[in-house]
């Protein structure tokens, strides 16, 4: 064999497709690959415009040889942007199936002695292995950043899970522990109180009966019972006492009254699992709730309501849910002054009833607010706030199974959000 004819011959037997086209797109090459795929031989093909023979890709290939022939250079397709330019069956299966073949087709273009563009070779390059390979590693990252995100958000539920937890376990520990305290300090302060207001009542007699007394002796006109008189009491500092013991015996009354509401909010907090359920309607809990507080909003205090309509009752504890409206209301109107306006608004959002109450007042500091949930935290003066609202609307929320949440700026406003599920697993309904 000849040069040439053995060149033909490998050319034919290659591995890859190759079909040489002349300018009208018609084939005058043709190798086994092309042949074998489409069962058919160079014969049949010979003349035939490529471009009629593959119909669907007609407007493609016509585009890609047009270049060759006008810029006079190599035109490339890839397999990532054109994966299947003929329908040829892989010959390689990669993954025990047949799949399409994945190709990467190069035209060159065979120029004559005067470097004019005779023929469009186009080769054809059997990629599917690659091709399968480099999908199977994309599909593997994704996997992995898939699982990789799932990780992120498991460990974040987990953080939230915890400190969650960790909050809970400090309101269980400090509920006990008011329990405790308020069952111990409840009776003595009971008796202390009442001692001391029967105390003021003895002693406004007993100033009586001296004053009366005095007044006797004074009358007598008996100089020296008189002197012994006015020189006892000043020994005693009698005039000192008489207005001292007034004001120390107030001032003990009011610091027992302060105890026992402290150990009255401490009872309602370390009962606030008490379970009435029922259903009752947010929107009439809140109307309740403002004909108790609203007289200790100031006049210039403007109230706007926003209550969505016909939304249903909540099967919920409604006397604690006001207690929680109610501590959210007085700490508004608090923050408030005497001047601005709170908003409430009451709504059902997917699974959830909701009520916002939000101010135009003061604002919480943004040290302050992981700390305003906890017992005892106040920022009000001494005897003004126990610092057990919060805290308390707290527990009654999370044992409704809601969550209660608080966005503020300083300076602008406060907006505290009471979420309460529709559909909660309270024991009592299950019963
Ligand atoms: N709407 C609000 N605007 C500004 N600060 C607020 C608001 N609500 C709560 N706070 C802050 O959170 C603190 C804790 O509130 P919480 O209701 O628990 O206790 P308190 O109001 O101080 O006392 P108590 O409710 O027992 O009388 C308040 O002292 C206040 O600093
Ligand atoms: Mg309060």
């Amino acid at each position: 064999m000849h040069k040439p004819e053995l060149l033909e011959s490998l050319l034919r037997k290659l591995p890859m497709g190759a079909c040489m086209v002349d300018v009208e797109y018609r084939i005058v090459f043709w190798n086994d690959f092309f042949a074998n795929r489409l069962e058919c031989n160079e014969e049949e093909v010979l003349g035939k415009s490529i471009l009629d023979l593959f119909p669907e890709q007609a407007k493609f290939l016509k585009k890609k040889i047009n270049s060759v022939f006008i810029l006079k250079n190599e035109s490339f397709s890839y397999w990532e942007q054109r994966p299947h330019i003929f329908n040829f069956l892989s010959s390689r299966p990669v993954t025990g199936e047949e799949t399409l073949m994945f190709q990467n087709m190069e035209i060159l273009p065979l120029k004559d002695s005067n470097q004019e563009v005779q023929y469009a070779c186009i080769t054809i390059q059997d990629v599917t292995a690659q091709a399968s390979y480099y999908n199977d590693l994309s599909h593997a990252a994704e996997e992995l950043e898939q699982e990789h995100k799932a990780q992120a958000e498991l460990i974040e539920k987990l953080e939230d899970a915890k400190s969650q937890l960790v909050h809970s376990e400090k309101m269980a520990s400090i509920g006990q522990l008011a329990a405790g305290v308020a069952h111990e300090i409840n009776s003595p302060i009971g008796f202390v109180y009442s001692n001391i207001q029967t105390l003021q009542k003895y002693i406004d007699s007993l100033i009586k009966i001296t004053e009366f007394s005095s007044k006797l002796i004074d009358k007598t006109g008996q100089d020296i019972h008189v002197k012994l008189k006015s020189d006892f009491y000043e020994r005693q500092e009698f005039d000192y006492i008489r207005e001292d013991i007034v004001d120390l015996v107030d001032e003990s009354l009011d610091g027992a009254k302060r105890v026992k509401a402290i150990v009255e909010s401490l009872k309602e907090f370390s009962h606030s699992d008490a379970t009435e359920w029922g259903n009752s309607s947010l929107v009439d809990g809140i109307e309740s709730t403002l004909k108790i507080v609203n007289s200790q909003f100031q006049h210039k205090v403007v109230l706007h309501k926003d209550y969505e309509a016909d939304i249903p009752p909540l099967y919920c504890m409604g006397m604690q849910l006001n207690q929680v409206f109610m501590n959210l209301l007085v700490n508004a109107g608090h923050a408030v002054g005497d001047s601005g306006s709170i908003f409430i608004k009451v709504y059902s959002e997917g699974e959830f009833q909701k009520v916002s109450i939000r101010d135009t007042g003061s604002g919480i500091k943004a040290s302050h607010l992981s700390k305003i949930f906890d017992p005892f935290f106040t920022t009000k003066a001494v005897g003004s706030g126990t610092g057990l609202g919060l805290s308390l609307s707290y527990n009654i929320v999370k044992n409704h199974g809601g969550d209660i949440t608080v966005t503020s700026e300083e300076g602008v406003g406060t907006e505290f959000i009471v979420s309460l599920p529709i559909e909660n697993n309270s024991p009592a309904k299950e019963d």
